[in-house]
């Protein structure tokens, strides 16, 4: 089976790079991403490449090769479904925040929505494939809602779960330490495998395409980022307990990174992880486990995020407690607002949890992120509903420059590990503060003695 025709559903940070990638290595294949959001495909759409509603790093170029050519974005969803031969369904699975499973389970209903309308669309047969990320079983439910359509069209369900992580998404689209593919263990099952097989087989090495059954394949991205967030986690606690008995952290990754049964990636103390994904996955493999009854399994995952949330805790006590215990009123400069450097998102970001710690206790905040903007900041205050929008845009504001962040402050917070950074002139920036002039780096970039030298107090992560 030769795949000549492919909808992607969502046109969001997995959806837009990843359909990029696959048009620009199988010229042949018709591949059109379909969205609800009007405003993200015309974004996707503008001969503007500064535009594009996500920032990653080479993306501009990879849509600006097939972009028109064989890469098509539209909002015509039933049409791009009708044409397809195989859908890729990659929308949204947030946690749910309403009824049975808030706060913990995924919200499946932008999963479903998609299922019935490629139900209600299709005339020929088509393999559905999940990008998103799904609870196990989640096959079973697109199944059986595209089984019970009775116009005999035939669908096979596919699980390709996607493992890219933002900022370096093309990088890790165009080199994967795998490709994973599940599929139903029938003639018919291992057909459509074997059709995108041959998709990734333009540029992946065979040897890197793994293929499973469809519960593997779903329950694998799950596991793969709780045991990616516990690390981080991991070395979050333990950096609490260098700073009280003098040892560093960053020592410590080096020398348990060192043992190749560890490795040394994903070692970096920070203020915690943020990002739409290991949260949200997590919360969801505690809820699936607690629904099984397994609940010492529940308990064992859940403290991933629980951790977590005490590092983002523990930073804004920091800030607090060192600067006499008063905040009210006092300017702190952020640098950084993403989650992570090299992307504008935001989401789940560990500056937002900081900031409205800090502004409980009346701290002004002026943020400068190379790539957020001022009403996403807002946005994502607003979102924690702790005070009214009123009071958050007075107590919040953004600058374009990070030198008029710090200027006037008693306090600067690095809150993203953005490269810039690293660069700036730290002493210009301390001429310009108050003083005594507190650094807190919570991602651990900034040179400490150099800083110190100036005269800063510096704080960092796990020191
Ligand atoms: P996103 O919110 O950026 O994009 C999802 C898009 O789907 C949105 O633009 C939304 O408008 C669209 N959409 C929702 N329902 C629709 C419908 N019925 N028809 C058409 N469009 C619809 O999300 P994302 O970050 O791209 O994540 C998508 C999935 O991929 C999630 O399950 C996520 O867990 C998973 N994932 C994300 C990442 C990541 O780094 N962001 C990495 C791996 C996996
Ligand atoms: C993650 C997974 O890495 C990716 O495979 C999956 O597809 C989606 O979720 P992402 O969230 O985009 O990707 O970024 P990642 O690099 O994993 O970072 C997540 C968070 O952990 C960031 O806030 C980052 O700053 C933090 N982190 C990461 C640390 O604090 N320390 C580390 O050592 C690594």
């Amino acid at each position: 089976m030769k795949i000549k025709n492919i909808c992607c559903i969502g046109a969001g940070y997995v959806g837009g790079p990843t359909m990029a990638v696959i048009a620009q290595k199988n010229p042949d294949i018709k591949v059109t991403v379909v969205d609800i959001n009007a405003a993200r495909i015309a974004a996707w759409n503008d001969e503007d490449l500064s535009k594009l509603p996500i920032y990653e790093p080479g993306l501009d170029q990879v849509v600006a090769g097939a972009r028109n050519r064989n890469l098509f974005f539209s909002t015509d969803v039933d049409a791009a479904i009708e044409a397809a031969d195989m859908i890729f369904i990659s929308v949204n699975t947030p946690t749910k925040t309403y009824g049975q499973g808030k706060g913990m389970a995924a919200d499946l209903k932008y999963i479903e929505l998609c299922a019935r309308q490629i139900a209600r669309v299709a005339k020929t047969d088509k393999i559905v494939v999940e990008k998103s990320t799904l609870p196990v079983r989640t096959a079973q439910a697109i199944k059986s809602i595209l089984h019970n359509t009775g116009n005999g069209v035939q669908f096979q369900i596919l699980s390709n779960p996607e493992f890219l992580a933002e900022g370096t998404a093309v990088q890790d689209l165009m080199a994967p330490d795998r490709v994973l593919i599940g599929g139903e263990q029938t003639k018919e099952g291992f057909e459509a495998i074997q059709a995108l097989v041959d998709i990734y087989a333009t540029w992946v090495p065979l040897e890197n395409i793994l293929t499973t059954n469809l519960w593997s394949s779903e329950l694998s991205k799950l596991t793969a980022n709780a045991f990616l967030a516990q690390r981080v986690s991991s070395i979050n606690a333990l950096s609490e307990l260098c700073e009280v008995t003098g040892a560093d952290v960053n020592e410590v990754a080096i020398a348990i990174g060192k043992d190749s049964r560890i490795g040394p990636k994903f070692l970096k103390a920070s203020v915690g992880f943020g990002g739409s994904c290991f949260q949200k996955d997590i919360l969801n493999l505690v809820y699936i486990a607690k629904s099984y009854g397994l609940n010492e399994v529940a308990d064992y995952w859940e403290q991933v995020i629980i951790m977590n949330d005490y590092q983002k805790r523990r930073f804004a006590s920091k800030i607090i407690q060192t600067l006499y215990n008063t905040i009210s009123g006092k300017k702190i400069a952020f640098l950084g607002w993403a989650f992570k450097k090299d992307t504008n998102d935001t989401r789940e970001s560990a500056a937002i949890y900081v900031a409205d710690q800090l502004m409980e206790e009346q701290a002004h905040i002026v943020v400068y992120d190379p790539k957020v903007t001022a009403q996403q900041m807002q946005a994502d205050l607003n979102y924690l509903n702790t005070r009214s929008e009123a009071d958050n845009e007075q107590n919040l504001t953004t600058v374009l420059n990070p030198y008029d962040a710090c200027k006037d402050s008693h306090a600067v917070a690095v809150l993203t590990e953005w490269d810039e950074f690293k660069t700036y002139d730290w002493q210009k920036i301390y001429d310009e503060m108050k003083k005594p002039a507190f650094v807190f780096d919570g991602r651990g970039i900034l040179d400490q003695s150099a800083l110190e030298t100036i005269g800063f107090h510096f704080y960092a992560i796990g020191k």
